[in-house]
């Protein structure tokens, strides 16, 4: 299925240069966000995962419900002061700004294998981050999953050696 049509794009958001990819229009139908799921759930098929983790807030609207298609947990990583146990957190840039991530110390145990999933990769900086946070706390990444994949700011060379799936590329 062709997800594009469903993905809003408004330019000059949330600064000006910024082409914003909206996909409030996209969760907006039931039946294509599932379809969004089932297809990311169906490239997944015989790797071997324990855990999905996903970066606040839109990495939490894929990976939550992609965790419960393929029945393992959920590990939210958070924005800094969010999540109320023993952390660690690392700094991180963004394509507009910077801010913190932060996961629970207690979330991941040594050796599982942890995919990570967001709406979108554009620079890279989100997910190269929770990459980080999770090797820390012993996790092993097999791959990272998202909806969109901004090419042109070639996320993927700050991924290292993971599998990385995209439905929609820009
Ligand atoms: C957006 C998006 C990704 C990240 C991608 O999140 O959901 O997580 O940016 O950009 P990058 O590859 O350049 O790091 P944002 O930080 O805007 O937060 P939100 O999900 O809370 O809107």
């Amino acid at each position: 299925m062709d997800f594009k049509p469903y993905i809003r794009v408004i330019d000059d958001f949330p600064q000006p240069g910024i082409s914003f990819k909206d996909i409030t229009t996209l969760l907006n139908d039931g039946k294509v966000y599932r379809e969004v799921i089932a297809e990311l759930a169906r490239r997944m098929e015989g790797k071997q995962i324990d855990l999905i983790a996903g970066p606040e807030a839109r990495g939490f609207v894929i990976g939550a419900p992609l965790a419960v298609a393929l029945g393992v947990g959920f590990v939210p990583i958070r924005k800094s002061g969010k999540l109320p146990g023993e952390t660690i957190e690392a700094d991180y840039a963004l394509e507009y700004g910077k801010d913190k991530l932060a996961m629970h110390k207690d979330a991941i145990q040594p050796g599982q294998k942890v995919l990570i999933a967001d709406d979108l990769l554009a620079t890279g900086g989100t997910i190269a981050t929770s990459i980080n946070l999770v090797k820390q706390l012993g996790g092993d990444v097999i791959g990272a999953a998202f909806l969109i994949e901004l090419l042109e700011l070639n996320g993927r060379e700050k991924l290292g050696d993971i599998e990385i799936e995209s439905l929609v590329q820009y």
